[in-house]
């Protein structure tokens, strides 16, 4: 399987989601290869659990440090290990927001976990690379701060994945998965 190399997703994606899904204490924010924990710690100190996977181990062990560093420990789950090997459905509390930024093929070949393991309702964000067979609900184009065009694909498990689409008009309506959103408090502001 190829190997997704570390590289750091820039602030500006942080400050991005955190407004435009309106993100709140009762969310959990889940990172599919965290890293060094970097998009993670924000949120942390804002008062959101956070979930991590992080197969390197030596990733893992700086992600401890830095949320101990910053007194929010207590709001993380460390999950040191290749995230094909988790069920992403024991998690608890279960995860509301997933990010990863991670290469298309390694994305697509998680899309049926994600489909079918996380909860109906949940929002998915990939940064620059999409996930192939899926509909993003709201795409939005940043620049960063080393003047890189980025690219922030927002999907809902539920409307976005391929079995909704065939779904359609059957057996999910898309107003119910919106508003299931709505009802745990959530108001997108998707600009
Ligand atoms: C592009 S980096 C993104 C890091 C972080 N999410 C961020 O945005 O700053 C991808 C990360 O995924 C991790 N990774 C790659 N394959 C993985 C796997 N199968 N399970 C868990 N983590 C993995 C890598 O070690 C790397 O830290």
């Amino acid at each position: 399987m190829s190997k997704v190399p570390w590289i750091p997703s820039p602030k500006i994606v942080v400050e991005y989601i955190k407004h435009a899904l309106g993100v709140t204490r009762s969310d959990v924010v889940m990172d599919l290869g965290c890293g060094d924990g970097r998009v993670l710690i924000d949120f942390a100190k804002a008062g959101v659990s956070v979930v991590c996977i992080e197969i390197d181990r030596v990733l893992c062990n700086v992600t401890e440090i830095v949320f101990e560093l910053y007194g929010v420990k207590d709001r993380l789950k460390l999950i040191c290990n290749d995230f094909f090997r988790v069920n992403f459905a024991e998690i608890m509390p279960r995860p509301t927001i997933v990010y990863a930024y991670l290469y298309s093929s390694i994305l697509e070949m998680l899309s049926p976990k994600l489909e079918t393991e996380l909860g109906f309702g949940t929002i998915i964000v990939t940064l620059d690379f999409p996930i192939r067979g899926w509909s993003p609900v709201f795409a939005k184009h940043l620049v960063d701060e080393s003047n890189y065009d980025r690219v922030l694909w927002i999907y809902i498990n539920g409307i976005s994945n391929p079995s909704a689409r065939i779904a359609k008009g059957t057996t999910v309506d898309i107003n119910d998965v919106i508003n299931q959103c709505l009802r745990s408090g959530r108001r997108l502001f998707l600009f």
